[in-house]
């Protein structure tokens, strides 16, 4: 019963009124988005072809090893079909192109997602270019990059800035005229978030900071909502947040057995209203927004 998306909003109250309301638990927020796929999945005919998405991977890099393995246990959960392509650390560039061409071509597979960072000397641009934008359920070929920046909605938005925005439409987070900081302008995160959240539909007034900028405890102190994508282990401490913040933290940082976000969880917690912990914030979002594009590639494929 509790599956049924119409009481999920319940389902969230009563975990909200057990648990501590300040931290965003992300995994429940997945998993109301995946139970609104699985809905979806249950409208079509039984006899139609499933979702497929095709997983890259480039060596043997034990982080992407791990998070590719989790996409595809999602995946395979909602009942999509899915596959993984290994290859080795010495594969050619033209060598790579030449599998991704043969993936585009291939009307099976409606999503293809390759797992960054690739290894030296591979060009991570040249490579995600190289993806059919129908089927680049990562969002990162240069034609989807220009649908964000347009505002069309028939591209496809990488899978963590997505998911940020889920997390505020879900939590109530207003983000219209509210000033939003991003520390952090990777391609996978920063930039493609900082493009979303200006868009008409969320209306921030986002800031972008980086390695380089000056007094970046005086600029995130001035953010409504602060979000943290740049790798360093604690790099926000209590000093780089405004009282009653909303802190998104997307890192996702290995500390002996530990993982650890980009925020110094235990000093910025009592400052704000509401923060996203690491692991079971940020990150199992990215999954189910993967899961999101990869229906949407489908439904595309197949024009229904
Ligand atoms: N590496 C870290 N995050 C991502 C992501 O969202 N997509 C891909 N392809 N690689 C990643």
């Amino acid at each position: 019963l509790i599956k049924n998306p119409c009481l999920s909003f319940l389902k969230r109250y009563l975990q909200r009124m057990s648990t501590d309301s300040k931290i965003i638990d992300g995994k429940l927020l997945a998993d109301e988005v995946l139970s609104e796929i699985r809905a979806k999945m249950a409208a079509i005919e039984s006899d139609a072809p499933k979702p497929a998405i095709t997983f890259v991977r480039v060596g043997e890099d034990p982080a992407s090893r791990s998070y590719v393995a989790r996409k595809q246990r999602v995946a395979n959960e909602l009942g999509f079909l899915s596959d993984i392509q290994v290859f080795p650390e010495t594969i050619t560039e033209s060598k790579l192109i030449e599998h991704i061409a043969s993936l585009n071509a291939n009307p099976n597979v409606h999503g293809i997602l390759v797992q960054a960072p690739l290894p030296a000397p591979l060009r991570t641009q040249s490579i995600f270019g190289a993806v059919d934008p129908r089927k680049d359920v990562d969002g990162f070929n240069p034609i989807n990059l220009g649908k964000l920046v347009t505002e069309d909605s028939s591209g496809f938005v990488p899978c963590t800035p997505l998911g940020l925005v889920e997390i505020c439409k879900r939590e109530n987070i207003q983000t219209e005229g509210r000033h939003l900081v991003i520390v952090g302008r990777g391609l996978i995160v920063g930039k493609p978030a900082s493009i979303l959240f200006v868009q008409k539909q969320l209306s921030a007034t986002v800031t972008v900071c980086h390695s380089k900028t000056q007094n970046l405890q005086n600029i995130t102190r001035q953010a409504d909502i602060l979000i943290a994508a740049t790798g360093l282990a604690g790099l926000i401490t209590a000093q780089h947040v405004k009282q009653d913040a909303v802190v998104l933290d997307v890192g996702i940082n290995r500390q002996g057995e530990n993982l650890v976000g980009d925020v110094d969880f235990e000093s910025v917690y009592p400052i704000v209203s509401r923060i996203t912990p690491v692991p079971g914030g940020v990150g199992p979002l990215t999954v189910a927004m993967l899961m999101v594009n990869t229906f949407k590639a489908y439904l595309l494929a197949l024009k229904i």
